[in-house]
């Protein structure tokens, strides 16, 4: 099969596409065909991560390091090992690789059906692998923080770096959960955070929401460059302050909450560009520049929506 190879550590040219085995799936592992997948900001921090740190990692935390990167896929079920539970041979499953070992930037991935470090769910038939593939990490991220923050109804939600991947689904759940949401990013991405509901935006080459004078009931770093200290001052008395440098959980729960979402049109991955698995240097290349809007994704069979 074709798949990425990150053998070493280093910049997005590293990458190789590369034809290897198909992997035959273990026992309480389905394989997936992948449709498609894409690449977080996690597998670019993943890529530039020494193989010696990430092996020593792997063994404390029972995986095998990364070779294959990739985590968030959507996809078909081809082969299963035993004792699988519920799915089976053609099934439409998304979902995300187990904890670090990744493998999702490849025509096929083994997965577990059931486990703490990952989540596979059937995928639901109205959405598109696209859509399904993009709403993963970002949309199950944004859903732990916003509960975490236990955002009301008529809030006020301040949503730093609504651009991202993150970002952008905390403005459509801070929506779903009737906040009012202001979204901080730069003016190139002002129309898109608008344009996923945002009741307004702040840009940050602008203002300085930190010294505007506002308050909010919940300010939310999506981008990881906020500090505690500098929102404090422009909370509510009450208010809560989360950031995505808190670690998160992968719960299948809360994927399925998103997919309904995305069946009732209240959420849809904000995609910035769409590549094949043989662009990836160049999708790297996109993700590591910090500037992505919303997500990354790659198409790895190309008619199969
Ligand atoms: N805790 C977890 O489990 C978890 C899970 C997923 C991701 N993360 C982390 O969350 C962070 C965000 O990831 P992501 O994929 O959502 O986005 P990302 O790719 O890291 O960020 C890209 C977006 O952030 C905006 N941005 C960059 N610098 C900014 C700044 N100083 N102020 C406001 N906006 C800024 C960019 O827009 P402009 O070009 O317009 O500035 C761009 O749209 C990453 O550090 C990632 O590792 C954590």
């Amino acid at each position: 099969m074709k798949a990425v190879l990150s053998g070493k550590a280093g910049p997005p040219d590293i990458l190789r596409i590369v034809d290897i085995p198909i992997p035959e799936p273990g026992a309480g592992e389905v394989r997936v065909r992948v449709h498609c997948a894409t690449v977080t900001a996690g597998d670019a921090i993943l890529r530039k991560m020494n193989r010696i740190v990430l092996g020593a990692l792997g063994a404390l935390f029972g995986f095998k390091a990364m070779k294959v990167p990739g985590v968030e896929f959507s996809g078909v079920i081809d082969a299963v090992g035993a004792d699988i539970g519920d799915f089976a041979v053609g099934d439409q499953v998304r979902g995300t690789t187990t904890g670090l070992a990744y493998g999702a930037n490849a025509e096929y991935v083994c997965v577990p059906a059931v486990s703490k470090n990952s989540v596979v769910i059937r995928k639901a038939p109205e959405i598109s692998h696209a859509d399904a593939a993009a709403a993963t990490v970002g949309a199950m991220t944004a859903m732990q923080f916003v509960r975490k923050a236990e955002l009301k109804s008529g809030e006020a939600f301040l949503v730093y770096g609504a651009s991202g991947s993150v970002g952008s689904f905390a403005v459509q759940l801070g929506k779903h959960f009737g906040a009012v949401v202001i979204g901080v990013c730069s003016a190139a991405n002002a129309d898109a955070v608008k344009s996923l509901g945002a009741d307004s935006v702040i840009d940050y080459a602008q203002e300085d929401f930190t010294t505007n004078g506002r308050r909010y009931d919940v300010i939310f770093d999506a981008v990881g460059k906020l500090s505690r200290s500098a929102a404090k001052g422009s909370l509510n008395p009450g208010g809560r302050f989360v950031s995505v440098k808190s670690p998160t959980k992968e719960v299948a729960a809360e994927l399925e909450y998103v997919q309904d979402l995305q069946v009732k049109g209240e959420i849809k991955p904000l995609i910035d560009r769409e590549f094949a698995l043989e662009d990836i240097v160049e999708a790297h290349r996109l993700v590591e520049s910090g500037r992505k809007r919303g997500n990354v994704l790659i198409r790895v069979a190309e008619d199969r929506d």
